[in-house]
């Protein structure tokens, strides 16, 4: 890969986490009563967001939906086996025990998400139930959910649908 790939790539990740980083500091600006400092939180989140949304799509990394599911299918399946696992191991290892339990339940999730890509890369274009999402632990249900989370726990009516 060339070096300008490379710094797109380098520059996707900076901006994808300068989006999710300035949501964060938008509502702790909220609670804060600092509704200006919120307000340009968020507009900079969006702008970040159209920043990484370019970089990556000029990377051309946007590929056919069959081959981004697969995409998908990778990120998720390494997350639950490989990347989760050796972060819990160096939680524990640092007697991060709250950190420990806190990422073994994110790494069930990605290990979910990861079957339901599989489901719909079985038959891409195939219609199917709404997604129900988990606001605490990022559970992801098909179809309307009622109950508690099986990961977390959180009551079922909490669950927000995304289309
Ligand atoms: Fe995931
Ligand atoms: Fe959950």
């Amino acid at each position: 890969m060339s070096k300008t790939y490379d710094n797109l790539m380098e520059a996707f990740a900076g901006e994808s986490q300068a989006n999710r980083k300035y949501l964060a500091f938008a509502a702790q600006a909220d609670k804060e009563g600092c509704t200006q400092a919120a307000k340009l939180f968020r507009a900079a989140a969006e702008a970040e967001t159209i920043h990484a949304l370019r970089h990556f799509s000029n990377a051309k990394n946007v590929k056919s939906t069959a081959e981004n599911l697969q995409a998908a299918i990778a990120g998720e399946v390494h997350e639950n086996l490989n990347m989760y696992p050796g972060m819990i191991a160096d939680a524990e290892n640092e007697g991060e025990k709250g950190i420990a339990r806190y990422l073994d339940m994110v790494c069930k999730v990605e290990g979910i998400h990861a079957e339901l890509y599989k489901d719909v890369a079985a038959a891409p274009s195939a219609a199917g139930e709404d997604y129900y999402v988990c606001p605490v632990c990022g559970f992801i249900s098909k179809g309307a959910f009622s109950g508690k989370c099986p990961v977390c726990g959180a009551p079922g009516e909490k669950f927000y649908t995304v289309k």
